[in-house]
């Protein structure tokens, strides 16, 4: 069966924003997240608190984050920040975040070019994170790339897969974010990376799925992992967005395409389709160009 009621947590300020050519004024990007909360989203990841060089259009987090208090007066929002290291963590808790995420790779040739690291050094640099997060109460996403394929490595076994997700729930990780990166998964191997959590103990509660669009399967994805009873999807409004450091990865799915499919089913989410799409319309007249989202063309008026 499908589930009453999914969460979905928007990562277009922060997938989406990372990867755009144009680096978006921060009053835009607050203006933005503002407009996400108003439309009924209660998960919106701002931005992340990296190395500037690494990502240089979320270089502004430390003006962003504090422009955003006003948010907590439009209902129960929570603004979730990417962290990569202890640095970056006190950064996140200098501001007041009360909710992060650590991400790590499946593969060591995107641990290396995302984080500099390998895969097991990435685990040992998010263990003090997470450690001192949990101990401050603060909320933990676990991301992790690269589950279902990798552009320089090819197909991903799904036994290394669970070997990392295990990894980072026994740093102590809230909830563990399924990334297909490059956006090649197919519903049978969300399935079988999905059995496979289960059968090694991480419970379906605590995934999240975070699909990209690359080949048109996020949707399709989507509905496999609804029926292995995930509740949680991450979805980029407009369709915004990829990854800076990994190529051939396109944007994610986009949050209307899922409100538009979630809606049909029924499937509460708390999302104002209208305001939604009319945000990203907006956002797509800074970016110069239009929004991906197949949902927010049919919708928007020429
Ligand atoms: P590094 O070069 O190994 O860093 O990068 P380091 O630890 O050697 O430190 C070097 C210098 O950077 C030091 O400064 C640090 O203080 C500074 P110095 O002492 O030389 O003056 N530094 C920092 N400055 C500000 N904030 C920080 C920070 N950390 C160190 N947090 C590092 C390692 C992790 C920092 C770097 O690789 C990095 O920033 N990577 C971020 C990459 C990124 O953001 N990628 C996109 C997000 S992942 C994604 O999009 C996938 C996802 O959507 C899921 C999916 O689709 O699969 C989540
Ligand atoms: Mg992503």
């Amino acid at each position: 069966g499908l589930p009453a009621r999914v969460r979905i947590h928007e990562v277009g300020a922060r997938d989406g924003l990372q990867n755009e050519k144009e680096t978006v004024p921060t009053e835009v990007k607050a203006e933005f997240i503002r407009r996400l909360a108003v439309a009924g989203l209660t998960t919106i990841e701002a931005t992340s608190f990296v190395h500037p060089k690494w990502v240089p259009q979320l270089a502004d987090a430390e003006a962003l984050f504090p422009l955003l208090g006003d948010i907590a007066d439009v209902g129960d929002v929570s603004l979730p920040v990417l962290v990569p290291n202890e640095r970056g963590l006190d950064r996140a808790l200098a501001l007041g975040a009360r909710s992060i995420a650590v991400f790590g790779s499946a593969t060591e040739t995107f641990a290396s070019r995302n984080l500099n690291r390998t895969v097991d050094e990435s685990l040992a640099m998010f263990a003090p994170v997470v450690a001192r997060a949990k101990a401050e109460k603060v909320h933990v996403r676990g991301y992790l790339s690269m589950c279902f394929g990798d552009p320089w490595e090819g197909a991903v076994e799904i036994a290394q897969v669970v070997r990392v997700a295990k990894a980072l729930m026994d740093l102590g990780c809230d909830e563990l974010s399924l990334g297909d990166t490059i956006g090649v998964a197919t519903p049978g191997h969300v399935t079988a990376l999905l059995t496979a959590l289960n059968d090694s103990a991480v419970p379906t509660s605590a995934i999240g799925v975070h699909f990209h669009d690359t080949y048109g399967q996020a949707l399709s994805n989507t509905l496999a992992a609804l029926q292995h009873g995930v509740t949680t999807v991450d979805a980029s409004a407009g369709g915004l967005g990829g990854c800076p450091y990994a190529k051939s990865a396109t944007g994610n799915l986009a949050t209307e395409d899922l409100v538009w499919m979630l809606d049909g089913l029924g499937i509460e989410t708390g999302v104002d389709l209208d305001a939604l799409t009319a945000t990203s319309a907006w956002l797509a007249g800074h970016l110069s160009r239009p929004s991906p989202s197949r949902t927010v063309r049919a919708l928007t008026p020429p």
